[in-house]
């Protein structure tokens, strides 16, 4: 398939990258600094910087899924990094006819109903600490929920630069344990197969 990821150079998407690769995909890494990216067999490298005014014009043409993996750099002053770059991914989605669309979202964003008490506890709490990124991500997500195409949204736990276990628990009501992180190549792998073969809808991992 051809697979474009968007914030290719950040811990996740560097992984989604890998994996899609390794799987036999043809990847477009979009990025700030794609000179931060080796460029093998496979893989085409684009600048675009989101909250750039058509900063992704022109790189998605071709493509048949999309992979958001984008963060900001300070989850207590997020700016509007997720909710501004929603509207330049999917615009451009739009335009260049993008069949699936993936956006890599965080745990904080559940109402909490399919967990156990404490994990619901925990999510309340870091939303309290963290309201600014979690209103940012609450707009990027309804915008990806209104777009007419295909889309699932990853709403991962804690992340981590530890060994894969090669196996996660996602979907709609995955009652997941907030406090045990993931790791980022098991994240990496669950938004892979959003994009090349779950069912559409909202995801939690
Ligand atoms: N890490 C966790 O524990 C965790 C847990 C749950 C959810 N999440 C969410 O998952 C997403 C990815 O997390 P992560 O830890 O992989 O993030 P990360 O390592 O901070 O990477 C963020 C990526 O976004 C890119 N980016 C930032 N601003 C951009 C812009 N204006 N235009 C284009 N690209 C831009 C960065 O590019 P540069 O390299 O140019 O800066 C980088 O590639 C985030 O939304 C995060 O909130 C993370």
């Amino acid at each position: 398939m051809k697979i474009a990821v968007v914030g290719a150079t950040g811990a996740t998407g560097r992984r989604v990258v890998k994996h899609a690769l390794a799987q036999g995909h043809f990847i477009t890494a979009g990025a700030r600094h794609p000179e931060r990216l080796s460029s093998p067999d496979r893989l085409s490298l684009v600048r675009g910087d989101v909250l750039s005014p058509g900063g992704l014009t022109g790189a998605l043409d071709g493509v048949e899924a999309v992979i958001s993996s984008i963060g900001p750099e300070k989850n207590l002053s997020p700016g509007a990094l997720m909710s501004v770059g929603a509207v330049s991914i999917l615009t451009e989605c739009k335009r260049a006819n993008v069949r699936r669309f993936i956006m890599q979202s965080g745990i904080g964003l559940s109402d909490g109903l399919e967990l156990s008490c404490p994990s619901r506890f925990v999510v309340r709490v870091s939303g309290r600490i963290f309201t600014a990124s979690v209103i940012d991500k609450a707009l990027a997500e309804r915008m990806t929920q209104k777009i007419d195409m295909e889309w699932v949204i990853v709403r991962p736990v804690g992340l981590l630069d530890k060994p894969a276990k090669g196996r996660y628990t996602a979907g709609p009501l995955a009652r997941v344990a907030v406090l045990v992180p993931l790791s980022f190549d098991d994240c990496a792998a669950c938004l892979l197969r959003a994009a090349t073969d779950e069912p559409t809808g909202s995801e939690k991992l």
